[in-house]
């Protein structure tokens, strides 16, 4: 624990906190591990713990999707404590990632608190009859509108619970790298704000509308984040120790909603302590696929064996009126591929 537990950002404990166990989202429990770190954070522990709970919650959301994204990559995303630790210490296009879908994860949690009304601090943005006001608007107070959501609380939670501090004059590259990554997941949350709105009036005549903000579908967001990992800039610092610059010649930099990185992943294949790499024995890959699911990138050409595999699913279910679902038991055998 020694170097992490010494780094600013406490992302990794409150990521193991938060996925490892189902049980475990009690602030009082994050904020006694984190407190030998100082700073926003504990602050935020003493003056706000329950939004510290909403953190967790994002912090889960946000590894989840990581699960998914990468279900048929050689780097899954799992949370694999050690392994997983290495990971978070490295500057590779993975470790962005993880920062990235965190961040994000923790401003839609946050947000999605407010509307919940769990949160006191916040609630439903009001809609656009009546801008600028937080507290319902009039549509939620006539009941007939929908709640938006207020994304810049759940940015601003996000930005003072996730980012390491900025080292005054000159920072290392690798805070650098965090903010930036920090910030494309937030980004990636705040700037797809939709509108969603809503007729009044006899008969859907539409004599009032009412609008208000909704955030993106976190799938969604996990969907650009992977199409930014997958254009990931690698980056080295400036000599004015503030900016990224992107290594190579004619590169236009990254924009804001960038993923950025400094150091060349390693290749996954094998497990490797050093690297944080579990390796792909044993892992089950598509043997028609051509892309990163396919059995010969998955298991890194060391070719694969068939197995069928007997496992028992829920099936022939049935509503019965009202409101139980019944389901038989079945088995079900499936071929599967499984890497050497
Ligand atoms: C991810 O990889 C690990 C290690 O190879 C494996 O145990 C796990 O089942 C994989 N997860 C998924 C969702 O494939
Ligand atoms: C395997 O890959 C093929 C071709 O890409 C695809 O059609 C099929 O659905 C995949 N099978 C599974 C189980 O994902």
């Amino acid at each position: 624990c020694k170097a992490l537990c010494q780094t600013q950002d406490m992302l990794l404990l409150l990521l193991l906190l938060a996925v490892g166990s189902p049980l475990v989202m009690d602030p009082n429990s994050i904020c006694r591990k984190t407190k030998r770190l100082a700073g926003k954070q504990a602050e935020l522990c003493q003056t706000e713990p329950e939004i510290v709970s909403e953190v967790a919650k994002g912090a889960r959301l946000g590894v989840r999707e990581c699960q998914f994204q990468f279900r048929f990559r050689r780097w899954n995303c799992t949370i694999h404590n050690k392994y997983f630790g290495k990971i978070l210490q490295q500057d590779i296009r993975e470790t962005a990632f993880v920062y990235a879908i965190t961040a994000a994860g923790v401003t839609h949690a946050v947000t999605q608190g407010c509307s919940m009304g769990e949160l006191l601090q916040c609630g439903c943005h009001s809609s656009s009859r009546d801008p600028g006001g937080r507290g319902p608007g009039p549509a939620q107070r006539l009941g007939v509108g929908g709640c938006g959501d207020d994304v810049e609380f759940g940015y601003e939670k996000s930005k003072q619970f996730m980012d390491p501090k900025r080292k005054k004059g000159r920072s290392d590259i690798r805070t650098l790298i965090d903010l930036q990554n920090n910030e494309a997941g937030r980004l990636a949350v705040k700037n797809y704000m939709k509108v969603e709105c809503k007729c009044h009036g006899l008969s859907g005549s539409c004599t009032l509308k009412t609008c208000w903000s909704k955030m993106p579908h976190f799938r969604e967001v996990g969907d650009r984040l992977l199409d930014r990992f997958n254009g990931a800039f690698k980056v080295m610092g400036g000599n004015d120790g503030k900016t990224l610059l992107p290594v190579g010649h004619n590169i236009k930099p990254p924009d804001k909603m960038d993923l950025v990185y400094s150091l060349n992943s390693p290749d996954f294949c094998l497990p490797n302590r050093k690297t944080g790499s579990v390796g792909t024995g044993g892992r089950s890959c598509n043997s028609t696929a051509m892309d990163v699911s396919g059995c010969d990138l998955l298991c890194c050409g060391r070719g694969f064996r068939d197995e069928t595999v007997v496992f028992e699913e829920n099936c022939l279910c049935r509503f019965h009126w009202c409101c139980v679902v019944q389901c038989k038991t079945c088995t079900v055998r499936r071929e599967l591929s499984l890497c050497l």
